[in-house]
């Protein structure tokens, strides 16, 4: 099963990846994570991207391209959940492609629908473990022992540089302009499901299960 996660910043891509990725045994391809990783590693990429990334704009479709693509093929079979990825038409197309040339078909797209009040509310509050980067929030899931963190126990956290008011505004404006135009391009092929990403996290993943069905294909 290959399945899109489309959605603003915060919408809870991410999240729901994750689960989904558990749940199904599928792999989840996050392009904001594999680029935060060449920033961390200090590539060309990595460099090119930081700026880029910082002001809440999206990186040159042709790096984004070149970058999945090989990710995808090294996946080795495993269904994938795509999740940050296509955001521009471009990269749609080029998705389309790719995914023909490698003989593989796109199953679902679910776009995550939420309130632009509540992105702002959950990206401001959303920090990380800094060791094992596991995902909480300051309100809607912080650690079970303040300070700690579930998964690996430690005691150092980290937040996004690009979750700070002014860059989530340039995200949101991405987002409408850039990333939105691609909704209808799947809708024409009768692919888009749209779901309420609005509620506890537990009930946005029963909606999506809906969707992609309860028991585990691959
Ligand atoms: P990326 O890392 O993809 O960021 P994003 O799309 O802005 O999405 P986020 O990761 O911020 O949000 P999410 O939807 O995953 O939400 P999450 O689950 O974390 O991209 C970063 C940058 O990289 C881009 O701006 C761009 O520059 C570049 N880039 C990446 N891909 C690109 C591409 N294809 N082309 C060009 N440039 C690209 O949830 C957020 C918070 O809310 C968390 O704290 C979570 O705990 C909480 N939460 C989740 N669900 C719920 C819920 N139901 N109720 C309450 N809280 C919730």
């Amino acid at each position: 099963m290959n399945v899109i996660l489309l959605g603003p910043p915060g919408a809870g891509k991410g999240t729901q990846a994750e689960r989904l990725g558990k749940t199904f045994d599928l792999v989840q391809l996050s392009t904001g994570d594999m680029l935060r990783e060449e920033v961390r590693g200090g590539t060309e990429l990595g460099k090119t991207a930081k700026k880029i990334m910082d002001s809440g704009a999206l990186v040159p479709d042709e790096l984004i391209i070149s970058m999945i693509s090989g990710r995808i093929d090294r996946v080795g079979g495993k269904g994938i959940i795509l999740d940050g990825f296509p955001r521009t038409t471009a990269q749609a197309e080029a998705l389309d492609k790719m995914l023909a040339e490698k003989n593989l078909k796109l199953d679902h797209v679910i776009q995550l629908k939420v309130d632009e009040d509540a992105l702002v509310q959950r990206l401001s509050g959303r920090f990380a473990c800094a060791k094992c980067g596991a995902g909480y929030h300051d309100t809607f899931s912080p650690p079970k022992t303040e300070g700690v963190c579930d998964r690996c126990g430690a005691t150092e956290f980290s937040r996004r540089s690009d979750d700070n008011p002014e860059t989530v505004r340039a995200r949101l404006v991405a987002y409408r302009e850039q990333t939105a135009p691609i909704l209808p391009y799947y809708d024409e092929k009768g692919a888009l499901k749209a779901i309420d990403g609005m509620g506890e996290m537990d009930e946005v993943f029963r909606r999506i299960r809906e969707i992609v069905g309860t028991v585990r294909v691959s």
